[in-house]
Protein backbone atom coordinates (compact mmCIF):
# COMPACT_ATOMS: atom_id res chain seq x y z
CA UNK A 1 0.00 0.00 0.00
CA UNK A 2 1.37 3.57 -0.98
CA UNK A 3 1.77 5.66 2.47
CA UNK A 4 -0.80 8.59 1.95
CA UNK A 5 2.12 11.81 2.15
CA UNK A 6 3.82 9.56 -0.97
CA UNK A 7 0.42 9.31 -2.65
CA UNK A 8 -0.09 13.19 -2.05
CA UNK A 9 3.31 13.65 -3.55
CA UNK A 10 2.75 11.40 -6.35
CA UNK A 11 -0.56 13.82 -7.10
CA UNK A 12 1.98 16.30 -6.76
CA UNK A 13 4.09 15.47 -8.96
CA UNK A 14 1.93 14.38 -11.52
CA UNK A 15 -0.18 17.67 -11.24
CA UNK A 16 3.31 19.95 -11.37
CA UNK A 17 4.24 17.67 -14.71
CA UNK A 18 0.98 18.60 -16.17
CA UNK A 19 1.17 21.88 -15.68
CA UNK A 20 4.40 22.57 -16.36
CA UNK A 21 4.79 20.92 -19.65
CA UNK A 22 1.44 21.00 -21.54
CA UNK A 23 -0.68 23.70 -19.31
CA UNK A 24 0.50 27.02 -20.32
CA UNK A 25 3.13 26.42 -22.91
CA UNK A 26 4.27 29.03 -25.08
CA UNK A 27 3.32 28.16 -28.74
CA UNK A 28 4.67 30.21 -31.70
CA UNK A 29 2.37 29.91 -35.25
CA UNK A 30 4.49 30.97 -38.27
CA UNK A 31 2.05 31.59 -41.07
CA UNK A 32 3.39 34.03 -43.58
CA UNK A 33 1.29 32.55 -46.55
CA UNK A 34 -0.71 34.99 -48.81
CA UNK A 35 -3.72 33.25 -49.21
CA UNK A 36 -6.16 33.82 -46.66
CA UNK A 37 -8.09 30.20 -46.97
CA UNK A 38 -4.56 28.27 -45.56
CA UNK A 39 -4.14 31.41 -42.92
CA UNK A 40 -8.10 30.39 -41.78
CA UNK A 41 -7.21 27.19 -41.18
CA UNK A 42 -3.74 27.93 -40.04
CA UNK A 43 -5.24 30.40 -37.39
CA UNK A 44 -8.13 27.73 -36.70
CA UNK A 45 -5.55 25.14 -35.23
CA UNK A 46 -3.74 28.33 -33.19
CA UNK A 47 -6.91 29.84 -31.78
CA UNK A 48 -8.03 26.60 -30.71
CA UNK A 49 -4.55 26.03 -28.84
CA UNK A 50 -5.07 29.48 -27.21
CA UNK A 51 -8.53 28.38 -25.97
CA UNK A 52 -6.92 25.98 -23.88
CA UNK A 53 -4.74 28.52 -22.35
CA UNK A 54 -2.06 28.37 -24.05
CA UNK A 55 0.17 31.43 -24.96
CA UNK A 56 0.37 31.39 -28.84
CA UNK A 57 2.31 33.56 -30.54
CA UNK A 58 1.65 34.35 -34.26
CA UNK A 59 3.73 35.87 -37.33
CA UNK A 60 0.92 36.44 -40.02
CA UNK A 61 1.49 39.16 -43.58
CA UNK A 62 -2.50 38.38 -44.12
CA UNK A 63 -4.64 40.47 -41.44
CA UNK A 64 -6.27 37.40 -40.02
CA UNK A 65 -10.06 36.78 -39.89
CA UNK A 66 -9.90 34.02 -37.50
CA UNK A 67 -7.98 34.91 -34.12
CA UNK A 68 -8.75 35.50 -30.65
CA UNK A 69 -8.08 37.68 -27.36
CA UNK A 70 -5.16 35.98 -26.25
CA UNK A 71 -2.91 35.50 -29.71
CA UNK A 72 -0.24 37.55 -29.60
CA UNK A 73 -0.29 39.16 -33.33
CA UNK A 74 3.03 40.06 -35.17
CA UNK A 75 1.71 41.29 -38.35
CA UNK A 76 4.70 41.82 -41.33
CA UNK A 77 2.22 43.08 -44.06
CA UNK A 78 2.32 43.94 -47.40
CA UNK A 79 3.21 47.54 -48.83
CA UNK A 80 0.38 48.69 -50.83
CA UNK A 81 2.62 48.31 -54.06
CA UNK A 82 2.87 43.75 -53.10
CA UNK A 83 -0.68 44.26 -52.49
CA UNK A 84 -1.18 45.19 -55.99
CA UNK A 85 1.44 42.34 -57.44
CA UNK A 86 -0.22 40.24 -55.12
CA UNK A 87 -3.73 40.53 -56.63
CA UNK A 88 -2.29 40.79 -60.03
CA UNK A 89 -0.47 37.27 -59.78
CA UNK A 90 -4.08 35.45 -58.25
CA UNK A 91 -5.80 36.96 -61.25
CA UNK A 92 -3.08 35.57 -63.38
CA UNK A 93 -3.72 32.34 -61.90
CA UNK A 94 -6.96 32.12 -61.79
CA UNK A 95 -7.54 33.02 -65.74
CA UNK A 96 -4.98 29.92 -66.62
CA UNK A 97 -5.99 26.46 -67.26
CA UNK A 98 -5.50 25.31 -63.87
CA UNK A 99 -6.61 21.95 -65.01
CA UNK A 100 -3.44 20.17 -65.25
CA UNK A 101 -2.56 20.56 -61.92
CA UNK A 102 1.36 19.35 -62.24
CA UNK A 103 2.12 21.43 -65.53
CA UNK A 104 0.16 24.64 -63.85
CA UNK A 105 2.42 23.79 -60.32
CA UNK A 106 5.27 24.14 -63.21
CA UNK A 107 4.06 26.79 -64.40
CA UNK A 108 3.02 28.72 -61.64
CA UNK A 109 6.54 28.55 -60.14
CA UNK A 110 8.23 31.69 -61.35
CA UNK A 111 5.19 33.78 -60.56
CA UNK A 112 5.22 32.35 -57.07
CA UNK A 113 8.42 34.01 -56.75
CA UNK A 114 7.17 37.10 -55.34
CA UNK A 115 5.57 35.18 -52.90
CA UNK A 116 8.45 33.01 -51.13
CA UNK A 117 10.73 36.23 -51.39
CA UNK A 118 7.85 37.81 -49.02
CA UNK A 119 8.07 34.68 -46.85
CA UNK A 120 11.24 34.91 -45.97
CA UNK A 121 11.25 38.64 -45.69
CA UNK A 122 9.13 38.06 -42.52
CA UNK A 123 11.25 35.81 -40.93
CA UNK A 124 13.55 38.70 -41.26
CA UNK A 125 11.73 41.57 -39.93
CA UNK A 126 12.98 42.54 -36.27
CA UNK A 127 10.29 41.98 -34.23
CA UNK A 128 10.15 38.58 -35.40
CA UNK A 129 14.02 38.16 -35.53
CA UNK A 130 13.29 39.28 -31.79
CA UNK A 131 11.49 36.01 -30.88
CA UNK A 132 14.71 34.19 -31.20
CA UNK A 133 17.31 37.23 -30.08
CA UNK A 134 15.80 37.82 -27.65
CA UNK A 135 16.80 35.52 -24.93
CA UNK A 136 13.50 36.18 -22.66
CA UNK A 137 11.71 34.36 -25.28
CA UNK A 138 11.22 30.82 -24.92
CA UNK A 139 8.91 28.32 -26.84
CA UNK A 140 7.52 24.77 -26.31
CA UNK A 141 6.29 24.42 -29.76
CA UNK A 142 6.29 26.00 -33.25
CA UNK A 143 3.68 25.33 -36.09
CA UNK A 144 4.49 26.11 -39.26
CA UNK A 145 1.98 27.14 -41.75
CA UNK A 146 2.48 25.26 -45.11
CA UNK A 147 3.12 27.20 -48.45
CA UNK A 148 5.87 24.97 -50.17
CA UNK A 149 7.89 27.16 -47.52
CA UNK A 150 9.83 24.12 -45.52
CA UNK A 151 13.02 26.55 -45.16
CA UNK A 152 10.84 28.05 -42.31
CA UNK A 153 11.37 25.06 -40.49
CA UNK A 154 14.53 26.77 -39.50
CA UNK A 155 13.31 29.45 -37.46
CA UNK A 156 12.40 26.13 -34.83
CA UNK A 157 16.38 24.94 -34.32
CA UNK A 158 16.38 29.33 -34.17
CA UNK A 159 14.11 29.17 -30.87
CA UNK A 160 15.47 25.58 -30.18
CA UNK A 161 11.79 23.68 -29.67
CA UNK A 162 10.09 20.83 -31.82
CA UNK A 163 8.13 21.83 -35.06
CA UNK A 164 4.66 20.87 -36.49
CA UNK A 165 4.06 21.45 -40.13
CA UNK A 166 0.16 22.62 -40.28
CA UNK A 167 -0.66 21.51 -44.06
CA UNK A 168 -4.26 22.85 -45.57
CA UNK A 169 -4.07 19.50 -47.90
CA UNK A 170 -4.22 15.72 -47.38
CA UNK A 171 -0.78 13.39 -47.68
CA UNK A 172 1.07 14.12 -50.91
CA UNK A 173 4.25 13.64 -52.65
CA UNK A 174 5.28 17.17 -51.23
CA UNK A 175 5.38 16.93 -47.60
CA UNK A 176 5.29 13.17 -47.45
CA UNK A 177 9.14 12.90 -47.04
CA UNK A 178 9.08 15.14 -44.32
CA UNK A 179 7.68 12.58 -41.95
CA UNK A 180 8.69 9.64 -44.07
CA UNK A 181 5.16 9.13 -44.70
CA UNK A 182 4.86 6.57 -47.95
CA UNK A 183 4.13 7.35 -51.42
CA UNK A 184 2.21 4.12 -52.84
CA UNK A 185 1.80 5.58 -56.21
CA UNK A 186 0.27 2.28 -57.37
CA UNK A 187 -3.03 2.81 -55.87
CA UNK A 188 -2.84 5.86 -53.93
CA UNK A 189 -4.13 8.32 -56.54
CA UNK A 190 -2.79 11.99 -57.46
CA UNK A 191 -4.83 14.70 -55.62
CA UNK A 192 -8.03 15.46 -57.48
CA UNK A 193 -8.22 11.92 -59.01
CA UNK A 194 -10.09 9.16 -57.53
CA UNK A 195 -9.94 5.62 -57.41
CA UNK A 196 -13.42 3.83 -57.91
CA UNK A 197 -14.69 1.59 -54.70
CA UNK A 198 -14.17 -1.92 -54.74
CA UNK A 199 -11.87 -2.32 -57.53
CA UNK A 200 -8.21 -2.43 -58.16
CA UNK A 201 -6.43 0.34 -60.27
CA UNK A 202 -6.08 -0.34 -63.42
CA UNK A 203 -2.73 -0.82 -66.23
CA UNK A 204 -3.96 2.37 -67.53
CA UNK A 205 -4.62 4.45 -64.00
CA UNK A 206 -1.19 3.42 -62.40
CA UNK A 207 0.65 4.38 -65.49
CA UNK A 208 -0.63 7.79 -65.56
CA UNK A 209 -0.41 7.83 -61.99
CA UNK A 210 3.24 7.16 -62.20
CA UNK A 211 3.89 9.92 -64.83
CA UNK A 212 1.99 12.24 -63.07
CA UNK A 213 4.35 11.36 -59.86
CA UNK A 214 7.41 11.58 -62.21
CA UNK A 215 6.41 15.03 -62.88
CA UNK A 216 5.50 15.97 -59.58
CA UNK A 217 9.09 14.94 -59.17
CA UNK A 218 10.76 17.52 -61.07
CA UNK A 219 8.33 20.27 -59.07
CA UNK A 220 9.41 19.06 -55.93
CA UNK A 221 13.10 19.35 -57.10
CA UNK A 222 12.78 22.58 -58.26
CA UNK A 223 10.84 23.64 -54.67
CA UNK A 224 13.20 21.89 -52.69
CA UNK A 225 16.22 24.40 -54.68
CA UNK A 226 14.83 27.35 -54.10
CA UNK A 227 14.04 26.06 -50.55
CA UNK A 228 18.22 25.82 -49.94
CA UNK A 229 18.57 29.31 -51.26
CA UNK A 230 16.18 30.75 -48.89
CA UNK A 231 17.73 29.34 -46.28
CA UNK A 232 20.46 30.44 -46.84
CA UNK A 233 19.59 33.55 -47.34
CA UNK A 234 17.35 33.62 -44.15
CA UNK A 235 19.67 31.83 -41.68
CA UNK A 236 23.38 31.23 -43.66
CA UNK A 237 24.86 34.45 -41.44
CA UNK A 238 24.68 31.84 -38.77
CA UNK A 239 27.21 28.94 -38.51
CA UNK A 240 25.93 26.68 -35.43
CA UNK A 241 23.09 26.37 -37.68
CA UNK A 242 22.76 22.53 -39.59
CA UNK A 243 22.60 21.92 -43.32
CA UNK A 244 19.39 22.18 -45.31
CA UNK A 245 18.95 18.18 -45.44
CA UNK A 246 19.55 17.56 -42.09
CA UNK A 247 17.47 20.70 -40.50
CA UNK A 248 14.38 19.02 -42.34
CA UNK A 249 14.67 16.45 -40.77
CA UNK A 250 13.33 17.67 -37.40
CA UNK A 251 9.89 17.89 -37.99
CA UNK A 252 8.08 16.33 -35.32
CA UNK A 253 4.55 16.18 -37.19
CA UNK A 254 2.44 17.17 -40.00
CA UNK A 255 -1.32 18.04 -39.20
CA UNK A 256 -3.10 17.85 -42.64
CA UNK A 257 -6.50 19.73 -43.39
CA UNK A 258 -8.34 16.18 -44.58
CA UNK A 259 -10.18 13.42 -43.52
CA UNK A 260 -9.68 10.07 -45.17
CA UNK A 261 -12.19 8.03 -44.07
CA UNK A 262 -15.13 10.40 -45.62
CA UNK A 263 -12.87 12.28 -48.12
CA UNK A 264 -10.34 9.45 -49.31
CA UNK A 265 -8.15 8.28 -50.77
CA UNK A 266 -7.63 5.66 -48.72
CA UNK A 267 -3.83 4.94 -47.89
CA UNK A 268 -0.79 4.18 -45.34
CA UNK A 269 -0.05 7.24 -42.63
CA UNK A 270 3.23 6.81 -40.42
CA UNK A 271 1.89 7.70 -36.67
CA UNK A 272 3.17 11.62 -37.46
CA UNK A 273 0.50 12.30 -39.71
CA UNK A 274 -2.80 13.72 -38.28
CA UNK A 275 -5.86 14.82 -40.11
CA UNK A 276 -7.40 17.56 -38.80
CA UNK A 277 -9.61 18.40 -41.67
CA UNK A 278 -12.74 21.00 -40.46
CA UNK A 279 -10.74 22.64 -37.94
CA UNK A 280 -12.29 25.77 -39.23
CA UNK A 281 -15.66 24.54 -38.11
CA UNK A 282 -17.32 24.59 -34.72
CA UNK A 283 -18.07 21.47 -33.08
CA UNK A 284 -21.22 22.97 -31.95
CA UNK A 285 -23.02 25.48 -32.95
CA UNK A 286 -23.62 29.04 -31.10
CA UNK A 287 -26.92 29.87 -30.18
CA UNK A 288 -28.45 31.86 -33.32
CA UNK A 289 -30.25 35.49 -33.01
CA UNK A 290 -33.46 35.60 -31.70
CA UNK A 291 -34.42 37.17 -34.49
CA UNK A 292 -33.02 34.24 -37.15
CA UNK A 293 -33.85 31.62 -34.28
CA UNK A 294 -37.44 32.54 -33.94
CA UNK A 295 -38.09 32.96 -37.92
CA UNK A 296 -36.24 29.20 -39.14
CA UNK A 297 -37.72 27.35 -35.47
CA UNK A 298 -41.48 28.55 -37.18
CA UNK A 299 -39.92 27.41 -40.45
CA UNK A 300 -42.60 24.10 -40.80
CA UNK A 301 -41.91 23.90 -44.55
CA UNK A 302 -38.09 24.26 -44.29
CA UNK A 303 -35.56 27.24 -44.74
CA UNK A 304 -33.49 27.62 -47.19
CA UNK A 305 -29.78 30.20 -46.80
CA UNK A 306 -28.92 32.17 -50.00
CA UNK A 307 -25.31 33.96 -49.27
CA UNK A 308 -22.90 34.64 -51.87
CA UNK A 309 -20.05 36.27 -50.27
CA UNK A 310 -19.08 39.80 -50.06
CA UNK A 311 -17.12 39.56 -53.37
CA UNK A 312 -19.81 38.41 -55.73
CA UNK A 313 -22.29 40.77 -54.51
CA UNK A 314 -20.46 43.96 -54.88
CA UNK A 315 -19.06 43.82 -58.78
CA UNK A 316 -20.62 40.76 -60.43
CA UNK A 317 -24.85 40.86 -59.34
CA UNK A 318 -26.83 42.59 -62.18
CA UNK A 319 -29.97 44.07 -60.81
CA UNK A 320 -31.88 42.23 -62.98
CA UNK A 321 -30.27 39.07 -61.80
CA UNK A 322 -31.78 40.30 -58.27
CA UNK A 323 -35.07 40.61 -59.78
CA UNK A 324 -35.47 37.50 -60.70
CA UNK A 325 -33.87 35.88 -57.59
CA UNK A 326 -36.22 37.67 -56.41
CA UNK A 327 -39.08 36.69 -58.41
CA UNK A 328 -38.27 32.59 -57.74
CA UNK A 329 -37.53 33.27 -54.07
CA UNK A 330 -40.99 35.10 -52.53
CA UNK A 331 -43.10 32.13 -54.47
CA UNK A 332 -41.77 29.55 -52.48
CA UNK A 333 -43.08 28.09 -49.19
CA UNK A 334 -39.88 27.81 -47.87
CA UNK A 335 -38.45 30.59 -45.55
CA UNK A 336 -35.39 31.82 -47.15
CA UNK A 337 -32.42 33.81 -44.90
CA UNK A 338 -30.68 35.97 -47.68
CA UNK A 339 -27.28 37.37 -46.93
CA UNK A 340 -27.68 41.65 -48.05
CA UNK A 341 -25.95 44.30 -47.48
CA UNK A 342 -27.95 47.29 -48.12
CA UNK A 343 -30.83 47.13 -45.59
CA UNK A 344 -32.01 50.06 -47.11
CA UNK A 345 -32.36 49.19 -50.63
CA UNK A 346 -33.95 45.32 -50.49
CA UNK A 347 -34.59 43.27 -53.51
CA UNK A 348 -38.42 43.08 -52.43
CA UNK A 349 -40.50 42.50 -49.26
CA UNK A 350 -41.80 39.66 -48.92
CA UNK A 351 -43.17 36.92 -45.88
CA UNK A 352 -40.92 34.42 -46.31
CA UNK A 353 -37.69 36.35 -46.58
CA UNK A 354 -35.31 37.58 -43.93
CA UNK A 355 -32.11 39.45 -45.17
CA UNK A 356 -29.42 40.02 -42.98
CA UNK A 357 -26.20 41.88 -43.04
CA UNK A 358 -23.87 39.96 -41.08
CA UNK A 359 -24.55 35.94 -41.11
CA UNK A 360 -23.64 33.50 -38.50
CA UNK A 361 -23.24 30.97 -41.98
CA UNK A 362 -21.96 28.03 -39.69
CA UNK A 363 -24.67 28.12 -37.15
CA UNK A 364 -27.03 28.82 -39.59
CA UNK A 365 -26.07 25.69 -41.99
CA UNK A 366 -26.40 23.79 -38.27
CA UNK A 367 -30.35 24.36 -38.52
CA UNK A 368 -32.15 21.40 -38.90
CA UNK A 369 -34.76 23.28 -40.60
CA UNK A 370 -31.96 24.70 -43.38
CA UNK A 371 -32.53 22.29 -46.47
CA UNK A 372 -31.01 24.03 -48.89
CA UNK A 373 -28.10 26.33 -49.08
CA UNK A 374 -27.44 28.69 -51.72
CA UNK A 375 -23.95 30.09 -52.37
CA UNK A 376 -20.96 31.03 -54.86
CA UNK A 377 -18.99 27.87 -54.12
CA UNK A 378 -16.67 29.26 -52.16
CA UNK A 379 -14.52 26.32 -50.76
CA UNK A 380 -15.17 27.81 -47.05
CA UNK A 381 -18.98 27.42 -47.82
CA UNK A 382 -18.67 24.26 -49.40
CA UNK A 383 -16.55 22.29 -46.23
CA UNK A 384 -19.41 23.99 -43.78
CA UNK A 385 -22.54 22.55 -46.09
CA UNK A 386 -20.79 19.25 -46.07
CA UNK A 387 -19.91 19.29 -42.57
CA UNK A 388 -23.56 20.01 -41.78
CA UNK A 389 -24.69 17.70 -44.44
CA UNK A 390 -27.24 20.59 -46.14
CA UNK A 391 -27.40 19.90 -49.98
CA UNK A 392 -26.51 22.90 -52.76
CA UNK A 393 -26.94 25.34 -55.48
CA UNK A 394 -23.79 26.50 -56.31
CA UNK A 395 -23.55 29.55 -58.49
CA UNK A 396 -19.56 30.04 -59.18
CA UNK A 397 -18.53 32.93 -60.73
CA UNK A 398 -14.80 32.95 -61.24
CA UNK A 399 -11.52 31.72 -59.25
CA UNK A 400 -11.81 28.64 -58.26
CA UNK A 401 -15.35 28.60 -57.92
CA UNK A 402 -16.77 26.78 -61.11
CA UNK A 403 -13.96 24.31 -60.00
CA UNK A 404 -15.51 23.61 -56.40
CA UNK A 405 -19.08 23.76 -58.05
CA UNK A 406 -18.43 20.98 -60.34
CA UNK A 407 -16.07 18.98 -57.48
CA UNK A 408 -19.42 19.46 -54.99
CA UNK A 409 -22.41 18.44 -57.87
CA UNK A 410 -19.92 15.10 -59.17
CA UNK A 411 -20.51 14.38 -55.46
CA UNK A 412 -23.78 14.13 -55.85
CA UNK A 413 -24.68 16.85 -52.78
CA UNK A 414 -26.13 19.35 -55.38
CA UNK A 415 -26.39 21.45 -58.71
CA UNK A 416 -24.99 24.14 -59.90
CA UNK A 417 -25.57 27.13 -62.53
CA UNK A 418 -23.98 30.03 -64.03
CA UNK A 419 -24.72 33.39 -61.76
CA UNK A 420 -23.99 35.48 -65.08
CA UNK A 421 -26.46 33.97 -67.03
CA UNK A 422 -29.29 33.08 -64.42
CA UNK A 423 -32.49 33.00 -65.04
CA UNK A 424 -35.85 32.17 -63.85
CA UNK A 425 -36.58 28.87 -65.15
CA UNK A 426 -34.27 26.92 -64.43
CA UNK A 427 -33.11 28.38 -61.14
CA UNK A 428 -36.78 27.55 -59.90
CA UNK A 429 -36.10 23.89 -61.30
CA UNK A 430 -32.87 23.70 -59.53
CA UNK A 431 -34.51 24.52 -56.46
CA UNK A 432 -37.86 22.43 -56.79
CA UNK A 433 -35.33 19.62 -57.82
CA UNK A 434 -32.61 19.82 -54.73
CA UNK A 435 -36.10 19.94 -52.05
CA UNK A 436 -37.89 17.35 -53.73
CA UNK A 437 -35.61 14.84 -54.43
CA UNK A 438 -34.06 13.68 -51.42
CA UNK A 439 -31.29 11.73 -53.40
CA UNK A 440 -29.56 15.06 -53.25
CA UNK A 441 -29.66 15.61 -48.88
CA UNK A 442 -29.16 11.50 -48.55
CA UNK A 443 -25.74 11.62 -50.16
CA UNK A 444 -24.32 15.12 -48.33
CA UNK A 445 -26.15 13.77 -44.94
CA UNK A 446 -23.94 10.03 -45.21
CA UNK A 447 -21.03 12.11 -46.19
CA UNK A 448 -21.99 14.24 -42.89
CA UNK A 449 -22.31 11.58 -40.76
CA UNK A 450 -19.13 9.92 -42.20
CA UNK A 451 -17.09 13.08 -41.72
CA UNK A 452 -17.78 13.74 -38.32
CA UNK A 453 -17.64 9.99 -36.98
CA UNK A 454 -13.79 10.34 -35.61
CA UNK A 455 -12.60 9.18 -32.03
CA UNK A 456 -11.38 12.59 -31.57
CA UNK A 457 -12.89 16.07 -33.07
CA UNK A 458 -10.48 18.16 -35.35
CA UNK A 459 -9.83 20.48 -32.56
CA UNK A 460 -9.16 17.11 -30.03
CA UNK A 461 -6.56 16.50 -32.31
CA UNK A 462 -5.01 19.14 -32.35
CA UNK A 463 -4.91 20.35 -28.91
CA UNK A 464 -3.57 16.84 -27.78
CA UNK A 465 -1.35 15.71 -30.76
CA UNK A 466 0.52 19.46 -30.02
CA UNK A 467 0.60 18.55 -26.25
CA UNK A 468 2.31 15.53 -26.89
CA UNK A 469 5.04 16.47 -29.26
CA UNK A 470 5.24 19.00 -26.40
CA UNK A 471 5.85 16.42 -23.69
CA UNK A 472 7.68 14.29 -25.75
CA UNK A 473 10.34 17.09 -26.58
CA UNK A 474 9.34 16.67 -30.22
CA UNK A 475 8.55 13.05 -29.75
CA UNK A 476 11.45 11.69 -32.14
CA UNK A 477 10.29 8.27 -31.07
CA UNK A 478 7.46 8.19 -33.53
CA UNK A 479 9.49 9.39 -36.51
CA UNK A 480 9.58 6.92 -39.38
CA UNK A 481 12.95 5.61 -40.41
CA UNK A 482 12.17 6.78 -44.24
CA UNK A 483 13.43 10.19 -43.13
CA UNK A 484 16.98 9.00 -42.84
CA UNK A 485 16.82 7.03 -46.43
CA UNK A 486 17.75 7.73 -49.81
CA UNK A 487 15.50 6.58 -52.53
CA UNK A 488 17.65 3.42 -53.03
CA UNK A 489 17.41 1.76 -49.42
CA UNK A 490 14.12 2.76 -49.67
CA UNK A 491 12.75 0.52 -52.59
CA UNK A 492 14.96 -1.98 -51.35
CA UNK A 493 16.74 -1.18 -54.55
CA UNK A 494 20.09 -2.74 -53.19
CA UNK A 495 18.80 -5.58 -52.19
CA UNK A 496 16.96 -6.86 -55.33
CA UNK A 497 20.32 -5.89 -57.05
CA UNK A 498 22.47 -8.11 -54.80
CA UNK A 499 19.77 -10.88 -55.10
CA UNK A 500 20.08 -10.28 -59.09
CA UNK A 501 23.89 -10.89 -58.78
CA UNK A 502 23.34 -14.18 -56.45
CA UNK A 503 20.64 -15.54 -59.27
CA UNK A 504 23.00 -14.43 -62.23
CA UNK A 505 26.07 -16.36 -60.65
CA UNK A 506 23.62 -19.72 -59.81
CA UNK A 507 22.71 -19.57 -63.71
CA UNK A 508 26.54 -18.84 -64.64
CA UNK A 509 27.73 -21.59 -62.21
CA UNK A 510 24.67 -24.28 -62.79
CA UNK A 511 25.54 -23.31 -66.51
CA UNK A 512 29.53 -24.52 -66.24
CA UNK A 513 28.32 -27.31 -64.27
CA UNK A 514 25.73 -28.82 -66.61
CA UNK A 515 28.65 -27.95 -69.10
CA UNK A 516 30.87 -29.41 -67.55
CA UNK A 517 29.40 -32.49 -66.89
CA UNK A 518 28.00 -32.75 -70.60
CA UNK A 519 31.39 -32.76 -71.55
CA UNK A 520 32.53 -35.57 -69.11
CA UNK A 521 29.66 -37.68 -70.34
CA UNK A 522 30.60 -37.38 -73.92
CA UNK A 523 34.34 -37.75 -73.27
CA UNK A 524 33.40 -40.71 -71.65
CA UNK A 525 31.09 -42.40 -74.09
CA UNK A 526 33.83 -41.64 -77.33
CA UNK A 527 36.71 -43.73 -74.94
CA UNK A 528 34.46 -46.07 -74.72
CA UNK A 529 33.42 -46.22 -78.42
CA UNK A 530 37.54 -46.26 -79.21
CA UNK A 531 37.71 -49.03 -77.05
C1 LIG B 1 -6.83 34.74 -21.79
O1 LIG B 1 -5.82 34.42 -20.85
C2 LIG B 1 -6.13 34.78 -19.52
C3 LIG B 1 -4.92 34.56 -18.65
O2 LIG B 1 -4.19 33.44 -19.06
C4 LIG B 1 -7.35 33.98 -19.06
O3 LIG B 1 -7.69 34.32 -17.75
C5 LIG B 1 -8.51 34.29 -20.00
O4 LIG B 1 -9.62 33.48 -19.68
C6 LIG B 1 -8.13 34.06 -21.45
N1 LIG B 1 -9.16 34.58 -22.30
C7 LIG B 1 -9.87 33.81 -23.14
C8 LIG B 1 -10.88 34.51 -23.96
O5 LIG B 1 -9.69 32.60 -23.24
C1 LIG C 1 3.84 34.67 -24.05
O1 LIG C 1 4.87 34.46 -25.01
C2 LIG C 1 5.56 35.62 -25.37
C3 LIG C 1 6.56 35.25 -26.44
O2 LIG C 1 7.51 34.35 -25.95
C4 LIG C 1 6.24 36.23 -24.16
O3 LIG C 1 6.86 37.44 -24.54
C5 LIG C 1 5.20 36.49 -23.08
O4 LIG C 1 5.84 36.93 -21.91
C6 LIG C 1 4.42 35.24 -22.78
N1 LIG C 1 3.36 35.53 -21.84
C7 LIG C 1 3.15 34.79 -20.77
C8 LIG C 1 2.01 35.20 -19.92
O5 LIG C 1 3.88 33.85 -20.48
C1 LIG D 1 -42.37 31.78 -33.77
O1 LIG D 1 -43.24 31.08 -32.91
C2 LIG D 1 -43.26 31.56 -31.58
C3 LIG D 1 -44.18 30.70 -30.77
O2 LIG D 1 -44.26 29.41 -31.26
C4 LIG D 1 -43.70 32.99 -31.55
O3 LIG D 1 -43.64 33.49 -30.22
C5 LIG D 1 -42.82 33.83 -32.44
O4 LIG D 1 -43.30 35.15 -32.52
C6 LIG D 1 -42.75 33.23 -33.83
N1 LIG D 1 -41.80 33.99 -34.58
C7 LIG D 1 -41.97 34.32 -35.85
C8 LIG D 1 -40.90 35.13 -36.45
O5 LIG D 1 -42.94 33.99 -36.50
C1 LIG E 1 -8.95 20.10 -57.03
O1 LIG E 1 -10.33 20.18 -57.02
C2 LIG E 1 -10.87 21.18 -56.18
C3 LIG E 1 -12.35 21.13 -56.28
O2 LIG E 1 -12.82 19.84 -56.29
C4 LIG E 1 -10.36 22.55 -56.63
O3 LIG E 1 -10.79 23.53 -55.73
C5 LIG E 1 -8.85 22.56 -56.65
O4 LIG E 1 -8.39 23.78 -57.16
C6 LIG E 1 -8.33 21.41 -57.49
N1 LIG E 1 -6.88 21.41 -57.34
C7 LIG E 1 -6.07 21.41 -58.38
C8 LIG E 1 -4.63 21.56 -58.03
O5 LIG E 1 -6.43 21.30 -59.54
C1 LIG F 1 13.94 18.54 -33.08
O1 LIG F 1 14.71 19.44 -32.31
C2 LIG F 1 14.18 19.68 -31.02
C3 LIG F 1 14.96 20.78 -30.37
O2 LIG F 1 16.31 20.78 -30.72
C4 LIG F 1 14.23 18.38 -30.23
O3 LIG F 1 13.75 18.60 -28.94
C5 LIG F 1 13.36 17.37 -30.95
O4 LIG F 1 13.40 16.14 -30.31
C6 LIG F 1 13.75 17.20 -32.40
N1 LIG F 1 12.69 16.46 -33.05
C7 LIG F 1 12.90 15.42 -33.84
C8 LIG F 1 11.70 14.80 -34.47
O5 LIG F 1 14.01 15.00 -34.06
Amino acid sequence: MVHNSCRFLLVAIAITAFVGDSRAANILGLFPSLSPSHLIIQMSAAKVLAEKGHNVTVVTVLKPVVTHKNITLILVPLTKEEAQQMSDTIGAMSKSDNSNMILSLIRMSGQMDFMFTKMAEALRDDRVRDLYLNRDNKFDLVLSGYFMNDFQLGFARKVNAPVIVVATIPPNQLLNPLIGNPLEVAYVPAINDSAEKGKAMTFRQRLTGYTKSLFFGIFTFLTDRRNRNLYKDVFGDDPTMPEYSEMIKNTSMIFFASHAASEGPIRPNVPAAIEIGGIQIKDTPDPLPQNMADFLGNATDGAILLSLGSNVQGSHLKPETVVKMFNVLSKLKQRVIWKWEDLEKTPGKSDNILYSKWLPQDDILAHPNIKLFINHAGKGGITEAQYHGKAMLSLPVFGDQPGNADGMVKKGFGLTLSLLKLEEKPFREAILEILSNSEYSQKVASFSSLYRDRPMTARESVVYWSEYVIRYHGAAHLQSPLVYMNCIAANNIDVYLLFAVILALIILLLKALVKFIIRKLFLKSKKEKRH
